[in-house]
């Protein structure tokens, strides 16, 4: 059966993104005209994810908001004559069913996927964390890429992996490929944020993973590691140490990972999407040309 689930992980603090996501989630921040959240959810529909399961916590409403349809808000453009407004809310009809569980206390990525088990059940799903859009404009089929390696190696797990600059290997986990690093490889093993000297590649997981089942009894056994939080990265290494089949696929040349869990990362995403916009777009450079001189 092809999978259709996917769950978004949106609880974590985002403390460094400070003050912005003090009273609002980071996942929420826009990214040009939309929320990030939104570019994750269009990206899945698009590789054929139908149910979306996100794990919230406290002050993460808005994201519940964002999905329902606003009858208020439509009768208002529609009474205010503003109806070509009304496209812009077009992402209410795509079709999707939304689930929401929370994770009451921010333990850790691995956890936050751990409190989807008892709604996920025996089915294989994917995981898309909700600060990263995977291309420009989410214009990215890397999780439909995914499933079918998914199925077609019968593999326990597939995890999307980007070439970093070596000295950004500390942030991310990092694959240890088996043998070569082609576009589709076998894990030799992974490693949650080593230092650059301990680092066994530059390829740093990219945001989105396909797992079956299984992993729950893993990430159930998994004890807090880096940070003091129980990370998935440990659950997948434990997956790989017991002869599981992980497989990488890589991000292709046009699908780069814009990462919002930071400023750095956030404001280039920003410029970047702003810059592409087709209306505001051409103006903006102008005005960034004027600036810069
Ligand atoms: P991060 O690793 O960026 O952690 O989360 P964070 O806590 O959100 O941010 P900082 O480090 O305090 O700035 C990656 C993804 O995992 C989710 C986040 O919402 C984000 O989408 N996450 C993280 C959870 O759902 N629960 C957690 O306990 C941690």
């Amino acid at each position: 059966m092809p999978i259709d689930l996917a769950v978004v992980p949106v609880a974590g603090q985002g403390t460094r993104l400070l003050p912005s996501t003090k009273s609002q989630p980071k996942e929420m921040l826009p990214v040009g005209r939309k929320p990030v959240v939104q570019y994750v959810v269009e990206e899945l529909a698009r590789s054929g994810v139908r149910r979306l399961l996100f794990v919230t916590g406290a002050g993460k409403t808005s994201i519940e908001n964002h999905f329902d349809i606003n009858a208020e808000l439509i009768a208002f453009l529609r009474e205010t004559g503003k109806e070509e407004l009304l496209e812009e809310l077009d992402f209410e009809r795509m079709g999707l069913e939304y689930f929401y569980t929370r994770q009451r206390k921010q333990l850790g990525l691995g956890h936050a996927v751990l409190c989807a088990r008892p709604i996920v059940g025996n089915q294989s799903f994917v995981v898309a964390l909700g600060d990263s859009i995977i291309g420009m404009n989410a214009q990215s089929a890397i999780v439909a890429r995914m499933a079918e390696q998914f199925e077609k190696a019968r593999a326990e797990a597939v995890i999307a992996f980007e070439e970093v600059p070596r000295d950004d290997v500390v942030q991310y986990g990092i694959a240890k490929p088996r043998a070569g690093a082609r576009d589709v490889f076998e894990l030799a093993d992974i490693i949650e944020k080593p230092s650059v000297a301990e680092a066994p590649s530059n390829l740093a997981v990219a945001a989105r993973y396909v797992f079956r089942p299984g992993i729950f009894d893993l990430l159930a056994e998994t004890r807090p590691g880096k940070g003091g939080e129980i990370q998935l990265t440990d659950a997948i290494r434990t997956l790989i140490h017991k002869g599981g089949k992980v497989l990488g696929v890589r991000l292709a040349a046009g699908e780069r990972r814009f990462d919002i869990g930071n400023f750095e990362s956030y404001f280039r995403a920003f410029c970047e999407f702003a810059l592409a916009d087709p209306r505001y777009g051409p103006d903006l450079r102008e005005y960034m040309r004027q600036l810069l001189r």
